[in-house]
């Protein structure tokens, strides 16, 4: 494990590119791998975790080419997986695991699937009951404890049918699970979420070429329906992942610590389900400019500059659907949370304790270590603002996010933080460490 030492700030000011978002590249490497054709990305995810998506596409037939140039070439097999000799191996990403379950299950052919230690404890009935609902076999491990089985999961796969699906839980995951089977199955598959979920999945459908609908709904309090008619084949693109904006919300929250920051992100997803934080960065007393935008493949890319008050920063509330909208943003905005005037209060977020670690408790851990005072709920957290932080020994929990969020609380502690686990960055942000010392002025 290793151990990252960071120091006080005075102020945060520079440009960055981010790499390409994490959620996008998953989609568009797993569609690329099913389509008929050679589909050319650029900007793909620098992380671990899309890579682990790269990797099954390759062991399931895809031809997968890194040029030198950074751009990812993924012949894709014209609908047809085969037989894996060995088992996919998702590494530490929940996305690949949920997301590829329902991409391949209307395949004739047995999979197993498996992932590190942190994945492995992760909750996976919530794509096998509305898979096996269509008609696959899935067995999980475990499945007696409160959280239902987990993996390895072994699918044998086979033709499927269309469902009428209601998510239960907000996840996108869930959802691209079923979408990804209903583009394969027999029928018009239909789902419908409790709260609008990240929906790059939808985009990434179309962009592929497939054909899927929202209905809107029919009255207030009923929820919009997505359609997906099945047997659908898909074509290979030409497509930019924009900057990951998950990514960017370490350095968004950085630039709020200090009085004169003047940060510039450039060619930054924008996509309206995952901008909920710029919202929250203006709420705190960030200002945002947005220097332009464009779309690909109906994807917002845009370039922001924020600058700070140097009246300092405000609390807020972040609970309901914003949450889940927040949710991989959570742990950074907790993080800064003691820094702000009157603090920051985080409810309906029940799902941070089942992501790569249970990140209420860890965030609750490592702020009354480095000296914070705060109440930790069963679905959130309340963290009283104007508070002062000294510098401690962080636990990340390998927990990419938590080594993050925490590197940057550490920028307005006094004395130095160790960050201990600090490699698990690379699991979505390899460049992390680097853009925060160039960003920092010290
Ligand atoms: C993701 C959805 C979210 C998020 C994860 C990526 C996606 O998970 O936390 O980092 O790409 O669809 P859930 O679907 O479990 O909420």
């Amino acid at each position: 494990m290793s151990i990252q030492i960071i120091r006080p700030a005075l102020n945060f000011q520079g440009s960055v590119t981010l790499p390409g978002d994490k959620s996008i590249s998953h989609r568009y490497a797993m569609l690329a791998g099913l389509a008929e054709g050679t589909t050319r990305l650029s900007n793909f995810s620098t992380g671990a975790d899309p890579h682990s998506s790269l990797a099954c596409m390759a062991a399931l037939g895809a031809t997968v080419v890194h040029n030198p140039d950074k751009t990812i070439e993924i012949t894709g097999t014209a609908g047809h997986f085969i037989q894996p000799e060995h088992p996919l191996d998702c590494g530490n990403s929940g996305s690949t695991m949920r997301m590829l379950a329902g991409l391949i299950a209307p395949h004739p052919h047995h999979f197993t699937l498996i992932g590190d230690h942190s994945l492995t404890l992760r909750p996976m009935e919530r794509i096998r009951k509305p898979l096996a609902a269509m008609g696959a076999e899935i067995h999980l491990t475990g499945g007696d404890g409160a959280s239902g089985g987990h993996a390895p999961i072994n699918i044998y796969g086979g033709p499927l049918h269309a469902i009428d699906f209601d998510t239960p839980i907000p996840s996108a995951q869930v959802k691209t699970a079923v979408l990804f089977a209903g583009l394969q199955a027999e029928g018009t598959t239909s789902l419908s979420e409790s709260v609008r979920t990240r929906d790059h999945s939808e985009h990434a459908l179309r962009a592929f070429r497939a054909t899927l609908t929202r209905a809107s709904a029919s009255a207030p309090g009923h929820l919009d329906r997505l359609s997906i008619p099945g047997h659908q084949k898909l074509h290979a693109i030409n497509a930019t992942v924009p900057g990951d904006i998950s990514s960017a919300a370490f350095f968004l929250c950085a630039a709020l610590l200090f009085p004169d920051s003047n940060l510039i992100l450039d060619s930054i997803g924008m996509n309206p389900t995952r901008a909920a934080l710029l919202d929250v960065i203006a709420a705190l007393g960030g200002r945002i400019k947005v220097l332009n935008v464009e779309e690909h493949h109906g994807e917002l890319i845009g370039t922001i500059q924020v600058t700070t008050n140097p009246g300092g920063f405000n609390g807020t509330t972040i609970s309901g659907s914003l949450s889940a909208q927040l949710i991989d943003e959570l742990p950074v905005i907790a993080a800064i949370a003691p820094y702000t005037r009157d603090g920051i209060t985080i409810r309906d977020a029940k799902e941070l304790r089942v992501k790569e670690s249970d990140r209420i408790a860890l965030v609750a851990k490592n702020l009354k270590a480095m000296g914070a005072t705060l109440t930790e709920h069963e679905d959130g957290l309340t963290i009283p603002g104007g508070q002062k932080l000294h510098g401690a020994q962080i636990d990340s929990g390998t927990d990419h996010r938590i080594a993050m969020a925490f590197s940057i609380a550490a920028l307005r502690a006094t004395g130095e933080t160790e960050i201990h686990g600090a490699e698990a960055a690379a699991i979505s942000f390899p460049e992390f460490f680097t853009h925060l010392d160039t960003l920092s002025q010290r």
